[in-house]
């Protein structure tokens, strides 16, 4: 059974009828460019071919039930009354969406949601953005409402962040609802200009893995609040509007007006990975992807030493895989656990991860999961 059978089954199997449609919109890795979206940077991620998907019938009586495939009833709630908190849980999350688009004026009312997914969870790989433009792109077809995929992707922000109560910035539901197949996602985060930059690592003969360490440190949430209300408190200080507004070239004499050590540690991350995405950039448009490898580390070790969010499960991922022969490595996403990205030759990919896999047993930890990221479509219709 594929996928798409899979949900479209689990729908009618629950619901009685065939769903109106079925949508998809896939997890991220962010190759470069981390905690720099809600400093109006720069960011480069790529679509996973791990995806939400929703089987979704249009019901006009503003009743909205939701299922998954992981859930042992049906949550039904009443689209009127939805308000923040009103919905807890992996619920929160597709109720949020509607939420968000009468908010936004649209005219919308409620539906029959079954929903699956193997976007990992708590990995870092954005399984929550991609539930989001699952929903939003169901939503938007079914009543016709002509969004655009940056505004689908705005608007899974806001349901994340007035709704569920995170404050994302919008780099995964950008990534989620417009990557393309075989591209990574250059984003300006101010003005959400974008180009796809193309890459096809197997026909270089590399691959791309990620490494999942299957911990989440518990300080995640509140830890991200304060990174971010430390930038924001850095650029008030220097007068900028964001951290983006400061260039490389001006770092050290603003480091220097910076009252706290931590606050200049901040700054140094935003700004130096900020000018990281270009440089990966311009090496990937020359057809130097090797040697973006040791830009990926220096990421990494800007996320440990200057943002201190890394940890040690994935310090160790990047240390061994770098050891082991990598060409380079980093962590994923928001941090405190989740994902490690590393660029490899094909022909060591598989000793690598090994490599990393008996470092995690030598130090009594859970075994970590790899697979290669190949970059993959954003949010569609499948039916
Ligand atoms: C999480 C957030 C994103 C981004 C990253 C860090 O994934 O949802 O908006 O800030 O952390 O780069």
């Amino acid at each position: 059974m594929t996928q798409l059978e899979a949900v479209s089954k689990g729908f009618t199997t629950l619901y009685g009828t065939d769903p109106d449609g079925v949508w998809q919109s896939p997890g991220r890795v962010n190759l470069i460019g981390e905690h720099t979206d809600y400093n109006d940077g720069f960011v480069l991620p790529l679509a996973l071919p791990h995806a939400a998907r929703v089987a979704v019938s249009r019901r006009d009586d503003g009743i909205l039930r939701l299922h998954s495939s992981w859930a042992d009833r049906v949550a039904e709630v009443v689209v009127a009354d939805l308000a923040p908190g009103s919905v807890q849980g992996w619920a929160a999350y597709p109720a949020a969406v509607v939420w968000a688009l009468r908010e936004a004026g649209h005219a919308v009312a409620g539906g029959d949601v079954h929903l699956d997914s193997d976007v990992p969870v708590g990995a870092g790989l954005s399984s929550s953005a991609a539930l989001e433009c699952a929903v939003a792109l169901a939503w938007n077809d079914l009543y016709g409402l002509g969004l655009t995929h940056q505004q689908i992707a705005l608007l899974a922000q806001r349901a994340e962040n007035d709704f569920v109560g995170v404050p994302c910035g919008v780099m995964d539901q950008m990534a989620s609802s417009c990557c393309v197949e075989g591209a990574a996602l250059f984003l300006d985060t101010r003005d959400l200009s974008s180009r796809q930059v193309p890459l096809d690592l197997a026909a270089e003969g590399l691959v791309l893995l990620v490494v999942d360490t299957q911990v989440k440190h518990d300080l995640a949430d509140g830890a991200y609040a304060e990174r971010r209300a430390g930038c924001e408190r850095a650029a008030g200080l220097l007068g900028l509007p964001a951290l983006r507004d400061l260039p490389l070239s001006g770092l050290d004499a603003a480091l220097a007006q910076l009252p706290e050590p931590g606050l200049r540690a901040l700054t140094r991350h935003v700004v130096t990975e900020n000018a990281r995405v270009e440089e990966v950039v311009a090496l990937l448009d020359a057809g130097r992807t090797r040697q973006i490898g040791p830009v990926l580390t220096a990421g990494h070790a800007s996320l440990r030493d200057d943002f201190a969010v890394s940890c040690a499960e994935t310090d160790l991922v990047v240390a061994t895989a770098n050891a082991a022969g990598a060409l380079g490595a980093r962590m994923t996403g928001g941090g405190f656990g989740g994902s490690v990205i590393v660029l490899a030759e094909q022909a060591d990919a598989d000793r690598i991860a090994a490599e990393v896999a008996d470092a995690f047993v030598e130090q009594g930890w859970q075994r970590p999961r790899s697979f290669a990221a190949v970059p993959s479509a954003g949010a569609r219709r499948l039916a």
